[in-house]
């Protein structure tokens, strides 16, 4: 084989294994989007009505399950009475997909701001440097929010009135204070990037 052709060889090889990746990516991708719809819909009212929105246990129903995995899913279906009704609404492939979800979940880190009444709670947040944060917006009130972070590279999010959503956003090395909040209003917060102290 000449030096040509062996470099060929190499750049084909490189072109394909990054197209499969990318190709893989798009399906894992598309996989957690379809679990997120499971979550929050089946049977009319989503493992979200019990476990709430994103699978904190916040509502005192069920527990966190960010994390958890098909095999606990199923355990889950199979043992509690409270979530008997979904058996017969779930298949094999959704259970897939919704541990896909809450394995992706289960990467990031939670963290919530409440906005109401113009002002958000609490009025300053401190998260871990190097983080995958999902940071949860919970608007109360009734008029849509465009949430951003200031000088961060990340498309602003709407948050409906009465309505949640987030973003994910991989928290800088360095200790830092940003501001984010809602472009309608002036009310804002910060956000301090900063170890956990000791
Ligand atoms: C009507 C309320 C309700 C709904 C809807 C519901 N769950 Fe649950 N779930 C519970 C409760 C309550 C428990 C805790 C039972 C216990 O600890 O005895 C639980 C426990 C679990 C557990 C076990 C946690 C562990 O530690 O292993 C998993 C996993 C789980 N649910 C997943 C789901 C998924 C996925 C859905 C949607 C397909 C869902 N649940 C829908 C009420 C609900």
């Amino acid at each position: 084989m000449t030096t040509m052709t062996t470099i060929r060889l190499a750049i084909l090889s490189l072109l394909l294994c990054g197209s499969f990746a990318l190709a893989q990516a798009a399906a894992d991708d598309a996989l957690i989007q379809e679990g997120r719809t499971i979550f929050r819909e089946v049977g009319g009212i989503g493992c979200a009505a019990c476990h709430g929105t994103y699978a904190l246990g916040d509502l005192q129903i069920g527990p966190v399950i960010r994390g958890v995995n098909e095999v606990r899913i199923e355990g889950a279906l199979d043992g509690v009475e409270e979530m008997e009704f979904l058996i017969s609404l779930i298949s094999k492939k959704d259970i897939t997909a919704l541990a896909a979800y809450l394995g992706y979940l289960g990467t990031l880190e939670p963290a919530s701001v409440t906005f109401r009444q113009g002002e958000f709670d609490p009025a300053e947040l401190q998260v871990a440097p190097e983080t995958q944060l999902q940071l949860i917006v919970t608007n109360l009130s009734r008029s849509d929010c465009t949430f951003s972070l200031e000088g961060v590279d990340l498309e602003p999010i709407v948050v409906p009135g009465r309505d949640a959503n987030d973003l994910v956003w991989h928290t800088p090395v360095e200790t830092r204070t940003l501001t984010a909040g809602c472009q309608e209003e002036a009310a804002s917060f910060s956000i301090r990037v900063e170890p956990p102290a000791e």
